[in-house]
């Protein structure tokens, strides 16, 4: 039957679409990097998006924070949102404080 091959076209349609909405919904604002250095950073981005990376950056630099004094967001990052871009030498500090 021609009409029924269409409505399960068009439903096939629908549910992708209502599929695809409720994921990003779920997972709340990307991340603004597409390319990670880090798997700390790539792992709590592609889990739960910009929310999570915040998340676990705020417990790692805690955690870190015995070993440079003074260690705080604006040590590595130059800016902060909506790209939270690194200064030069952000990534080497984190390495260098033991960060994967
Ligand atoms: C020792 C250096 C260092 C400190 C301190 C630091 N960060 Fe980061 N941060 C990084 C690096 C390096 C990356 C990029 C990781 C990658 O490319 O995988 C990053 C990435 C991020 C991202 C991902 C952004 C995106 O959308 O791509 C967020 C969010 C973030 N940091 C928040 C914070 C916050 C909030 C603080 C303070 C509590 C903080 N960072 C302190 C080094 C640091």
């Amino acid at each position: 039957m021609k009409t029924s091959y269409w409505l399960s076209i068009i439903a096939a349609a629908v549910l992708a679409t209502g599929a695809a909405s409720f994921r990003s919904a779920r997972a709340g604002e990307p991340c603004a990097r597409t390319k990670f250095e880090t798997k700390l950073v790539a792992d709590a981005c592609a889990a739960g998006g910009l929310a999570k990376a915040k998340d676990v950056m705020k417990k790692w630099v805690k955690d870190n924070k015995s070993k440079q004094s003074g260690l705080e967001c604006a040590s590595c990052h130059s800016k902060m949102a909506p790209t939270y871009d690194l200064k030069p030498g952000g990534l080497e500090t984190y390495r260098k404080l033991g960060g994967h």
